[in-house]
């Protein structure tokens, strides 16, 4: 996932200086003062002696003096130059609070000090300024004025500057592509979120300071340019032969971080969204890859209207796929931008999954149009808001577009165990977090923002009901439209609408309920114990934690909010996902009664809509287990999911037995659903991990090979491209733990198609090729992998230069890893900077190359932070090198990194410190578990 991207400004960081080449200024006045001289004389963060305390959170916000209305930009960017960009900006304000300074946003600008003028919008007179300074650590550029602006006077600032083209994939930015000619051409984006619209242009960089923007972009004639307008007049630029001006209609009312701009050679495709003119844009040699992003545009812009009751507002929609992007994609409004593999997709090289890709991150964006742009949270502090709801509504979105992929019904394994595995450490955090800081900000995109933060809202879509979500979530985006809220907005709305409905009871809230989810960190293991009869069970809740925190807790244990759905062997019955009853913090424990005999099965969380885990006793386990033995379809698919997956992990945790656990996997031989499968192996691969380096693998991977190959000869090794989508990822999933456990069917099938492939060019087959080229090239040394690499650099499908990526990471030759590290952090490589990660995630995976990977980390900290620079998030990589550590050396080794580098771990600190606890619970983990499941293992193997 390309989801935590964004590397901030560094605080008391050195502002880049920008190499102002005389004579390319034009028409633009000569420079007095840039911002880089006046950071020389103004007080910064850089070091500890300064006299400036450290900025507290607050300190980072703008004060609430002035309030933007209008912003006319015009750019000229010199793209195919020397990448500087000529600026010029007005910022029609109004006061809200009498003032006597105007405080604004920029970094890496140099303002030209003559240009800066200050008019009254009334009578369009001069107002008097008295000086400015320049603040790097808060990126404030702040004009003094002579004199104090009073109430409601509204003014317009206004000055010409100049910017740069940087290569850090933030603000406005270059990239390149290789033509099919072999020419290296140009273009220019944007990426702006959450903080780098100040790197375009000065600008009151903040979420809730919404304002019209009328931006003009210069362009020479063979160029084209995008902006989140139509185009309204193109017209030559006065004295530069060559160059257009196209100026763009006036944007509503919208956030700066959602402006941008492109500049490219591209082409595009176009179509109707209902009165919407939507268009998808690419390089022209992949333009035969866009067909399936604007089909599912086109569909699922007019679904949301529907959904969401509310037109899109814009007249266009365009969708780019950039050969340079820092995150997966950008829901700027109007101009959604995508890295390639996120929007284009091959029919012929193309997997399942990469295509569900494509409609997945289409579909998130789109949501975004509404949930985020046209309602957009006041302040970062609420992200989780914006980019869970959009993860959410990918499986809405989706589900529509794409029926037969049972979106779904995916939710479960895609999503919410997976976040389940990041939110049971000590050091998570709430998903509702306070931010300052661009750092701070940067660190939120994060899987508990988005994974948790979708899966609360899809247990509340399920308690409140869809339509009473629906009614909710209408009314809320329309009271709020063109402005910004809170959580505690939304959540009056879908109160008010579910006393409506009736589907909350009065006295209750939805922001009662939900307080529990945002504020707290974690989640319940909810505990259901019954009677002797069975007919009464006392169900109470507890934070799951992989390993139980000390027991000297000061404060009061957390206590949820729980939804409680059940259904039992009696009338098993999983559609009733409205609670029965609730777990409150006031009531801890509840008694339910009228359940069946002791001689029958219970199960809580009906399609594991509820965000917490189901624990029972062993009595009720058994019955689960000989249920799933005898008739397991008896049992809803996604709480069979459910099942492996909590199982697993309460045992992991040392909540239920490993004999109780493994016992419940072997149901598995008759399961022929995708989703049970891929929540069992995926905590299974745990095991698989801390086993790696022991002398217990050798059974452990006799008993996986058992349990996967009746899968392995059932799916088999043809793909079929026309088969049901879950099917594929079914033989996918069978084929790539078969070659990775050594199947000897399965590696010499690998060699051969890749063989085949090597000497007369036969394509393997889209959902094989993964599975297929790791195998080979891990068996294969140097002359598979410089093949690898060779088509690597031929290839124009992204996904397939994704996938060699990963794949050249599988070899065994530890100096062809250790090259390939190294070309990954080079610039110039062939390597793009953005996808530096993938190759190290890849070296990292592979048991020969950990160490490799962690060397290369601790070793070249510095150069790795500084290449990766404007984007990237450290803690990535630290988590990948860590994952499987679990020895007392490697978390002497940890913590010694850790202590070293405390100063420049920046956004990483909270990996490290996530990879400190996982270690220390792997070792713990080890000593409790390693011995009983060897001695369980034995007794598999000898049929006991
Ligand atoms: N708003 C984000 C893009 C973003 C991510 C900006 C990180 C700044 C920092 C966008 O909506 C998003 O969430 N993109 C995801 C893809 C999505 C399908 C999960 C991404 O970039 O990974
Ligand atoms: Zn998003």
């Amino acid at each position: 996932m390309e989801l935590t991207k964004a590397k901030a400004a560094a605080g008391g960081a050195v502002v880049v200086v920008l190499m102002v080449a005389a004579g390319l200024v034009g028409h633009f006045a000569t420079p007095q003062t840039t911002c880089e001289e006046v950071e020389q004389t103004t007080t910064t963060t850089d070091t500890p002696t300064t006299t400036q305390a450290t900025p507290t959170l607050e300190n980072y916000r703008l004060p609430t003096s002035l309030d933007p209305l209008h912003y006319v930009v015009k750019l000229q960017p010199h793209v195919n130059g020397n990448f500087s960009i000529m600026g010029h900006v007005e910022i029609e304000m109004v006061v809200l609070e009498k003032t006597s300074n105007i405080t604004l946003h920029m970094a890496e600008i140099t303002v030209y000090d003559d240009t800066i003028v200050l008019k009254n919008k009334a009578d369009q007179n001069d107002l008097q300024i008295k000086d400015h300074e320049y603040d790097p650590s808060r990126e404030f550029f702040i004009v003094h004025l002579a004199e104090e602006l009073s109430v409601n006077t509204e003014v317009v600032l206004s000055m010409d500057f100049e910017g740069y083209l940087n290569d850090e994939l933030r603000g406005f930015y270059r990239s390149t592509y290789t033509n099919e000619n072999g020419d290296q051409i140009m273009l220019a984006a944007t990426q702006f979120q959450p903080t780098d619209a100040r790197r375009a242009f000065p600008c009151l960089d903040e979420p809730a300071l919404k304002a019209n923007f009328t931006v003009s972009l210069a362009r020479e004639e063979h160029m084209a340019t995008l902006s989140n307008m139509e185009i309204e007049a193109t017209e030559p630029v006065e004295g530069q032969a060559g160059w257009v001006w196209d100026h763009y209609h006036t944007t509503v009312k919208m956030s700066t971080y959602l402006v941008a701009f492109v500049v490219s050679d591209f082409e595009f495709l176009s179509d109707l969204a209902g009165e919407t003119n939507f268009s998808v844009w690419a390089r022209p040699e992949a333009m035969d890859q866009a067909d399936y992003s604007l089909s599912v545009g086109v569909d699922c812009l007019t679904y949301f209207e529907s959904y969401f009751n509310i037109p899109y507002p814009l007249p266009k929609q365009d969708m780019v796929a950039l050969p340079d992007f820092a995150a997966g994609a950008m829901e700027n409004w109007g101009l959604i931008l995508y890295r390639e593999t996120a929007m284009l997709y091959s029919p012929e090289e193309s997997s399942a999954s990469n295509k569900q890709r494509v409609a997945t991150v289409v579909v998130h964006e789109l949501a975004h149009q509404w949930f985020g742009n046209l309602v957009t949270p006041t302040w970062w502090t609420d992200l989780w808001l914006n980019e869970g709801f959009a993860s959410f509504m990918e499986f809405i979105g989706v589900d529509h577009v794409e029926p037969s992929w049972r979106m779904m019904d995916q939710f479960v394994v895609d999503t919410l165990h997976y976040v389940f595995g990041i939110d049971s450490l000590e050091s998570s955090h709430p998903v509702s977090i306070p931010v300052g800081h661009p750092d701070e900000i940067n660190e939120i995109f994060d899987s508990i923002s988005y994974y948790k933060g979708a899966s609360i809202i899809r247990m509340m879509y399920f308690f409140l009901t869809e339509a009473t979500f629906k009614k909710g979530l209408t009314n809320y985006l329309n009271n709020f439209a063109y402005d910004a809220a809170a959580q505690d907005d939304l959540w009056q709305f879908l109160t008010e609408a579910a006393h409506e409905d009736d589907t909350l009871p009065s006295d209750v809230s939805v922001k009662d309920v939900m307080d529990t989810w945002t504020l707290l960190t974690g989640y319940p293991v909810v505990k259901v114990e019954r009677n002797a009869t069975g007919t009464a069970a006392t169900v109470t809740q507890d934070r799951f934690l992989l390993l139980p925190s000390a027991p000297d807790r000061s404060d009061a244990a957390p206590s949820w909010w729980v939804p409680l759905t059940m259904t039992s062997q009696d009338a098993p019955d999983f559609t009733r996902t409205r609670p029965s009853a609730w777990l409150t913090p006031g009531t801890p424990t509840l008694i339910l009664d009228g359940l069946p005999s002791a001689d029958a099965w219970v199960l809580l969380n009906l399609q594991q809509t509820g965000y917490f885990r189901v624990n029972y006793d062993a009595g009720n386990w058994e019955l689960l287990t000989k249920q799933l033995a005898d008739a397991h379809e008896v049992i809803h698919v996604t709480n069979r999911a459910q099942v492996m997956d909590d199982a697993l992990n309460l045992a992991r945790a040392g909540q239920l037995p490993y004999e109780t656990a493994l016992g419940l996997t072997s149901y598995l031989a008759k399961e022929k659903e995708y989703t049970p499968w891929e929540a069992a192996m995926s905590s299974l691969s745990y095991v698989e991990k801390m086993f790696t380096r022991t002398a217990g693998y050798g059974p452990l991977r006799t008993y996986l090979l058992d349990l996967i190959t009746p899968l392995y000869d059932d799916v088999g090794f043809e793909d079929d491209l026309n088969g049901l989508h879950l099917d594929q990822y079914k033989r996918v999933l069978a084929l790539s733990w078969a070659c990775h456990l050594g199947h000897p069917q399965c590696v010499a099938e690998s060699a051969q198609q890749f063989g085949e492939m090597m000497l007369n060019g036969t394509p393997v087959s889209p959902n094989l090729k993964s599975t297929v080229y790791c195998s080979a090239i891990a068996g294969g040394g140097e002359e598979a992998w410089e093949t690898a690499w060779a088509l690597y650099l031929e290839a124009n499908v992204g996904v397939e230069k994704d996938r060699l990526l990963s794949a050249m990471g599988c070899t065994k030759e530890i100096w062809l890893l250790s090259r390939y590290l190294e070309w990954a952090f080079t610039e110039g490589s062939g390597i793009r900077r953005q996808d530096a990660r993938t190759v190290f995630r890849a070296v990292a995976n592979n048991d020969v190359g950990r160490y490799i990977a962690w060397d290369f980390l601790r070793n070249r900290w510095g150069t790795i932070s500084g290449y990766l620079g404007g984007f990237t998030t450290l803690g990535n990589l630290i988590s990948y090198a860590t994952a499987e550590f679990n020895t007392q050396e490697e978390l002497q080794q940890l913590e010694s990194f850790y202590e070293t580098n405390l100063d420049s771990l920046g956004t990483a600190t909270r990996a490290i410190q996530q990879a400190i606890e996982s270690t220390r619970n792997n070792i713990g983990w080890m000593d409790a578990n390693y011995q009983a499941i060897v001695t369980w293992l034995e007794g598999v193997a000898q049929g006991v």
